[in-house]
């Protein structure tokens, strides 16, 4: 088991390359089902959930391989329609290889993607957009079969949440069905401008791309083709968040402006200057973070949801209280737990945070929860005195290349080391390099009580828990007792 360890407190400058965005990649491995022919995507990010994509379409019997950062798909001879259980439970994501596979093979099995750490994730709007198309869908012990009798065809469908994955569904299924599709309330992320992009390179007829209403003449055939994934704004917003709590300064590459105007605000009024040019846009932060008042999350050109984590541990280490509104997934929270272990002051109600910043936080054990969680949990570790030891990595490893590389490369003490086993987790030699800030007292930190309600867990400020829990502070060092680890 890995686990990162970084040693917080300085301040963070330079220069970090972003890679092509995970959101994108994966419809666009799912859409080369598509044609027999050849598809190369470049600047395709090396993370695990684009793995768990290759995987599928090499059980359908798809060639996928890497070289470098491109992927190459030549799906000539698929023979399956079925995703394994397995797979689609690694990445609750795969349900976009729905309408691939039915475009494709005219039948589809794959297992019902369950709730996840966000809150309960239907498919309803997938399900119900692919069945106007044609598609007869039954359920049977949480296994989805799928098939379309007459093939698919175009239909007026609209939406009533813009959903990103059911808008990637329906518009995959489109592009070869019988007929014309008109889909309104579409999501408009950028995503799906660079899936229609990638679509429209091999020949589909799509209107609208990137906009509410999204029109698709369906076209017999389709062919290959070589496409660049569009950056990861995400990624970018998470840097950006990362060296703004340390005050620090970093230039952006690769990155693609218009898309992180939604959180370009959040961090101006942060206090941080920010300046575009071409590709790179530079972030400049104050040595104190100023309040960040209200932050809403939204379909594009909305606040992203993935991007509210790290700005909200960002909002940790500011001066004044801020408020998180989550309305796009119901449990997005479960990290605020985790930095209030930390020192952070979070309270959080329903889909509500209320973030009062502190001086500082300090570093000790904690444990992803999630992908844009343990990114949350990177970005205060950076700012706290002492040292952090995050667990559970393979949540960041899902959204983050090289992350450790990255941060290194800004001046992070940063360092990815393998855990000799699910004991006590900061050895004596570790205790004694971090003496000054917190230590363990000989309790694993990522044993935590994952049954604990969140509304208890971050319903109070880190320091008051501690207070509670019996804690000590001498002389600038916090000796967590075991008491406090278990209620955490
Ligand atoms: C995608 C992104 C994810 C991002 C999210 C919102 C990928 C791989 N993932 O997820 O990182 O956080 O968009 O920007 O691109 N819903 C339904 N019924 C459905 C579909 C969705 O009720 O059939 C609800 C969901 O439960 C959620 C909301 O709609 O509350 C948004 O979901 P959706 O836009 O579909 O997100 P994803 O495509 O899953």
């Amino acid at each position: 088991m890995e686990r990162l360890r970084i040693e917080g407190g300085r301040r963070l400058d330079g220069t970090v390359k972003i890679h092509g965005a995970k959101n994108s990649a994966l419809p666009l491995l799912a859409a080369t089902l598509l044609t027999k022919d050849e598809c190369a995507l470049h600047n395709c990010p090396r993370l695990s959930d684009v793995d768990v994509a290759m995987r599928i379409l090499r059980h359908l019997g798809c060639r996928a391989v890497w070289e470098e950062n491109t992927v190459s798909v030549q799906a000539d001879a698929v023979c399956r329609h079925d995703i394994p259980e397995g797979l689609m439970r690694e990445m609750r994501s795969s349900i976009v290889f729905l309408g691939a596979i039915l475009a494709r093979c005219g039948e589809a099995a794959l297992s019902f993607p369950g709730g996840c750490e966000l809150g309960p994730r239907p498919i309803d709007l997938h399900l119900s957009s692919l069945r106007r198309m044609g598609a007869v869908i039954e359920e049977e012990f949480g296994v989805l079969y799928c098939r379309v009798p007459k093939g698919l065809h175009g239909a007026a469908i609209t939406l009533p949440f813009p959903s990103v994955g059911a808008t990637e569904n329906v518009l995959i299924a489109a592009v070869t069905a019988k007929g014309t599709t008109v889909l309104r309330n579409a999501a408009r992320e950028p995503e799906i401008a660079d899936l229609c992009d990638f679509l429209t390179q091999c020949g589909a007829r799509i209107h609208g791309a990137g906009e509410s209403t999204v029109t698709v003449e369906g076209v017999a055939k389709l062919h290959g083709c070589a496409h660049r994934v569009i950056p990861d704004r995400i990624e970018a917003a998470t840097y950006m968040a990362a060296v703004a709590a340390t005050g620090g300064t970093v230039v952006l590459q690769n990155v693609e402006t218009e898309h992180l105007m939604p959180v370009m605000p959040a961090f101006e009024e942060a206090g941080c200057r920010l300046t575009l040019w071409g590709d790179a846009l530079l972030c400049s932060a104050p040595p104190r973070l100023h309040r960040v008042r209200t932050v809403r999350t939204m379909p594009y050109p909305g606040f992203p949801t993935d991007a509210a984590a790290p700005l909200l541990a960002m909002c940790t280490v500011a001066e004044g209280t801020g408020v998180f509104v989550e309305t796009i997934f119901e449990s997005r929270y479960k990290y605020a737990g985790e930095l209030c272990r930390m020192g952070a002051c979070i309270k959080v109600e329903d889909r509500v945070a209320v973030v009062e910043g502190r001086p500082t936080l300090f570093g000790t054990g904690v444990a992803c929860t999630d992908l844009r969680g343990g990114a949350a949990l990177v970005v205060a570790a950076l700012a706290a005195e002492g040292v952090t030891v995050i667990g559970e990595l393979h949540h960041l490893d899902r959204g983050y290349e090289d992350m450790t590389g990255a941060l290194s490369a800004l001046g992070g003490k940063v360092k990815r080391t393998e855990a000799e086993h699910g004991t006590a987790d900061q050895d004596q030699s570790e205790k004694e390099k971090t003496a000054g800030q917190s230590v363990y007292d000989g309790v694993h930190p990522f044993r935590h009580d994952r049954g604990t309600d969140l509304g208890e867990r971050a319903g109070g400020c880190g320091a008051e828990k501690r207070q509670q829990a019996g804690s000590v502070r001498k002389e600038g060092v916090d000796v967590l007792t075991q008491r406090d680890h278990r209620v955490g």
